[in-house]
C-alpha cells in the first residue's frame, strides 16, 4: 500500500489484519477508519526524548551507521555544547597527533565540521576545497573570503572544473554521475594529501540523511561513492546529525548565521540538476538561472524563510518564440521547499507575481532558455533534487 498520500482502506472488519501489519495508532468509527503509519526514516517520529548524557551512549553503536535509538534530539545551545565536547574528545582521541585533511566545499555540514576539527586539531588540519565546476555562481570566492582571510584555515584550492566536466561528458545516468562525482572527489584528496605528507584521516560532512537514503533511494557521494580502496580514515563527527541539528551545533561553535543557516547544497552540485549528460552551455543556463532565483528571493525577503530553493535544466527542448521569431531552446524548472530534516518536503507556496518577474527575469537574461516552470511535487513522491 502507498503512503504517500492519504488513502481510505476500509473498515476495520475488512482490514483487521491490514491495520494490524501497517499503523501504529489507529481509530476506527463504523465505516470509516484512520490509521497512521509508522515511518521510521523521519526523524520527528523516531528520536526519543528520554534524557541520556552523550557519555553514556554506547560507542558500539557510535561505530557503525546506525543512530542510537536513545540520542536525543539536539535543540538546545545546551545539548549542542554536549554534542561538541563529545567530539571533541572522539576527535582527539581518533586523530591523536597526526594530520587531517577535511572536504571543504562551504556548505553548513563542511563548515561544522571544519570548525569541529580547527578547535580539536587546530592547524594539523588542512581544508581542501575543491572547485569541480558544479558550484554556485559565486562560491568558491565566497569560501576562499571565509576560510582563509576570515577563519585563517590552513586552505587549499583546488581548480578542478576541466578534470571533473571531461570525466562526466556523456554520462546521463544521475546515479553514475554521483559515483563518477565522489569517486573523483576522493582522488583529488589523495593527490591532495600526498602533497601535504603523512595525513592519515579524510574528514567529511556525511549528516545522517545522507547515510539512510543512500541505499534506498540514491547515491548521496559521501556514503555510496567511496572507492573500496581508499587511502584514508574516514572521520565523520556529525554523521548521526540532521540538518536542524547540524545549524545549532554551528551556531553553538560560533560559526556566523550566514554560514549556518545558508540552505543545503548537495555534494554533486549543479551537476544533479543539469539533467542527463552535462554540457558546459546548460550548465551555464543553471548557474545563472540559480543565481537569479537566488538574488530574488533575497529581495522579496524569502531567503531564509524557505529551506531549499534552485533551478534545474533538464536536456530537452520546446519550441518557443522571441522578437518574432522561433525559438528552440531549453526550459527552466524552479524548485522551492520546505522541511525540517530533508526526509519529507513541501512546496512554497510562491506569490505568482515574484514567479512572473523570475520568468521574465530568467527567459530575458539566460542564454539558451525560452520557458520557466514552478514544480509543485511534494516529497514524496518527489525527491528534493531531480537527480
Ligand atoms: P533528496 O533529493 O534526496 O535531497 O530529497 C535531500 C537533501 O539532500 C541533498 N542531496 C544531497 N546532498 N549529496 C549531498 O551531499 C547528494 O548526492 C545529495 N543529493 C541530495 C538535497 O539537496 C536535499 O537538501
Amino acid at each position: 500500500m502507498p503512503i504517500s498520500r492519504p488513502r481510505r482502506v476500509g473498515t476495520i472488519d475488512e482490514r483487521r489484519r491490514l491495520l494490524i501489519l501497517r499503523s501504529n495508532a489507529a481509530l476506527g468509527t463504523g465505516k470509516a477508519l484512520f490509521g497512521a503509519v509508522f515511518f521510521p526514516r523521519v526523524a520527528s517520529r523516531f528520536m526519543k526524548s528520554t534524557r541520556r548524557p552523550y557519555e553514556k551512549r554506547k560507542r558500539s553503536k557510535m561505530a557503525n551507521n546506525v543512530r542510537p535509538e536513545s540520542m536525543e534530539r539536539i535543540t538546545t545551545p545546551a545539548l549542542a555544547e554536549a554534542f561538541i565536547s563529545e567530539q571533541l574528545d572522539a576527535l582527539r582521541s581518533q586523530i591523536g597527533d597526526q594530520k587531517a585533511i577535511l572536504a571543504l566545499s562551504g556548505g553548513v555540514d563542511s563548515s561544522v565540521v571544519a570548525a569541529l576539527l580547527i578547535k580539536a586539531i587546530g592547524d594539523r588540519l588542512t581544508c581542501v576545497h575543491v572547485n569541480h565546476g558544479l558550484l554556485r555562481k559565486g562560491e568558491p570566492e565566497q569560501v576562499i573570503e571565509v576560510f582563509r582571510n576570515q577563519m585563517k584555515a590552513n586552505l587549499v584550492y583546488v581548480d578542478a572544473i576541466d578534470r571533473f566536466l571531461s570525466k562526466l561528458e556523456g554520462v546521463e545516468e544521475p546515479e553514475q554521475k554521483r559515483k563518477i562525482i565522489g569517486a573523483e572527489f576522493i582522488r583529488v584528496f589523495e593527490e591532495e594529501a600526498r602533497k601535504l605528507d603523512d595525513v592519515k584521516f579524510l574528514a567529511q560532512g556525511t549528516i545522517y540523511p545522507d547515510i539512510v537514503e543512500s541505499g534506498p533511494v540514491k547515491a548521496h557521494h559521501n556514503v555510496g561513492g567511496l572507492p573500496d580502496d581508499l587511502q584514508f580514515e574516514l572521520v565523520e563527527p556529525i554523521k548521526f546529525l540532521f540538518k536542524d541539528e547540524v545549524r545549532v551545533v554551528g551556531t553553538a561553535l560560533g560559526l556566523p548565521d550566514a554560514m549556518v543557516y545558508r540552505q543545503p547544497f548537495p555534494g554533486p552540485g549543479l551537476g544533479v540538476r543539469c539533467l542527463g549528460a552535462i554540457t558546459r552551455d546548460r550548465l551555464e543556463a543553471v548557474r545563472e538561472s540559480d543565481a537569479i532565483l537566488r538574488e530574488e528571493f533575497a529581495k522579496n525577503g524569502l531567503e531564509g524563510k524557505v529551506w531549499q530553493y534552485f533551478t534545474v535544466v533538464p536536456d530537452f527542448k520546446s519550441t518557443g518564440v522571441r522578437d518574432g521569431v522561433r525559438s528552440y531552446d531549453w526550459p527552466v524548472i524552479l524548485r522551492a521547499v520546505n522541511t525540517r530534516d530533508a526526509m519529507t518536503a513541501t512546496v512554497e507556496d510562491v506569490p505568482f507575481a515574484l514567479l512572473q518577474h523570475i520568468t521574465a527575469r530568467i527567459t530575458s537574461e539566460v542564454p539558451g532558455v525560452n520557458r520557466v516552470l514552478y514544480d509543485l511535487t511534494p516529497k514524496p513522491t518527489g525527491t528534493i533534487e531531480w537527480e
